[in-house]
């Protein structure tokens, strides 16, 4: 079947990556029509707009979208692209699989978790003001719905997974009201799953546990913020930004699948990014369109490719982004199932 996905090449070294990828996914056998678009800065001279409507239109026309990632300027008055994105397509649900690669070097061995991250509220509802001069207020929403569709969200992702534990994390000793109310919806989803199961953690306590044992964490599911937080700090258990794959989920199933790092001016235009990262978006965006034997393909050639000496530098190689993504391409040729 010939999918329609939607492609956001982005900037900086997104453009590099994102052609890297797209060649990889489909030397794996995806078949795809790719409807490609500018966003941020690079969109504003065209459109006027940072996330031009033709744009989200395509997304909620495909249902999915591959991206790369997107600059920022700090300071100019324009928000981010990715808020933004998630806003305008409601994408409740940041989904990081967070695992250790073959010869990826890394602190630790054994992790293999996945943080479920709510997308849409918290203290990231920017709500914030001058109560008189020398006092702001900010303000943290937590509402009941979106913590119990982000809970169903973990739990039915257990389910098909077959995880094990769902692991709420919150600060619900302090904020008894707003995370009160985040465990308290985590718990009523937890009886609809018995075959999962359910504890909590406070998330100073959480972080302290991820850096001395991770390996004992399965399902993470946590309100926006401490998930901005931990999720960045589960990265850092596995090698870094470059290796870690995320995933924006919403209503009635689009996906925009991005990798976790930003655009990196500093090595843009050189060919030497790595991008693993968005390969390994690709392919939860393979399984999420039922393409599971080119994502098992996909894998399969990372893994071979991981096991030599071809890999990027920020991973202690010496390949570029293109020969890095040729290595992969003929490791699964190689393989030929
Ligand atoms: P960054 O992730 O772009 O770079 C941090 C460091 O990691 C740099 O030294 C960079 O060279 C390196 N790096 C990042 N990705 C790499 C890759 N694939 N291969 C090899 N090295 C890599 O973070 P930074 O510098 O804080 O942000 C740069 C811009 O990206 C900002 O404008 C920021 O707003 C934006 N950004 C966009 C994101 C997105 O579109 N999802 C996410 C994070 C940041």
């Amino acid at each position: 079947m010939t999918h329609t996905i939607t492609l956001l090449p982005g900037d900086g070294i997104g453009p590099e990556v994102t052609a890297a990828v797209v060649q990889v996914l489909e030397a794996a056998g995806l078949s795809a029509t790719w409807e490609s678009f500018e966003a941020g800065a690079n969109a504003v001279a065209a459109h006027g707009t940072t996330l031009p409507e033709p744009l989200l239109a395509s997304i909620r026309k495909t249902r999915c979208a591959l991206k790369g990632p997107i600059t920022t300027p700090i300071g100019e008055g324009f928000t981010s692209v990715n808020v933004g994105l998630r806003k305008a397509l409601e994408l409740y649900a940041n989904l990081r699989p967070v695992w250790n690669l073959p010869n990826v070097k890394s602190r630790y061995e054994g992790v293999d978790l996945v943080i479920v991250r709510e997308n849409t509220e918290d203290l990231y509802a920017g709500l914030e003001h001058t109560v008189i001069p020398g006092v702001v207020e900010s303000l943290k929403i937590i509402t009941d719905a979106a913590s119990t569709r982000i809970a169903r969200f973990a739990f039915e992702h257990a389910r098909r997974q077959k995880r094990k534990r769902v692991t709420a994390v919150h600060k619900a000793n302090i904020m008894k009201l707003s995370d009160g109310l985040f465990i308290e919806c985590a718990r009523r989803v937890a009886k609809d799953f018995p075959e999962v199961q359910y504890d909590e953690r406070i998330v100073d306590a959480a972080c302290m546990q991820l850096v001395m044992f991770p390996e004992k964490f399965d399902v993470l599911l946590l309100p926006n913020l401490y998930g901005d937080i931990v999720s960045d700090l589960c990265a850092g258990l596995v090698g870094g930004l470059g290796v870690v794959p995320a995933a924006n989920l919403g209503a009635d199933g689009v996906g925009v699948f991005e990798a976790v790092h930003g655009s990196a001016p500093d090595i843009a235009g050189k060919n030497i990014a790595n991008p693993l990262a968005l390969l390994l978006s690709g392919v939860l965006m393979l399984r999420h369109l039922d393409e599971d034997a080119a994502a098992d393909r996909v894998m399969r050639g990372v893994t071979t490719v991981l096991a030599g000496a071809t890999r990027t530098r920020d991973i202690g190689g010496t390949a570029s982004t293109s020969e890095f993504a040729d290595a992969i391409c003929r490791a699964m040729e190689a393989d030929g199932r």
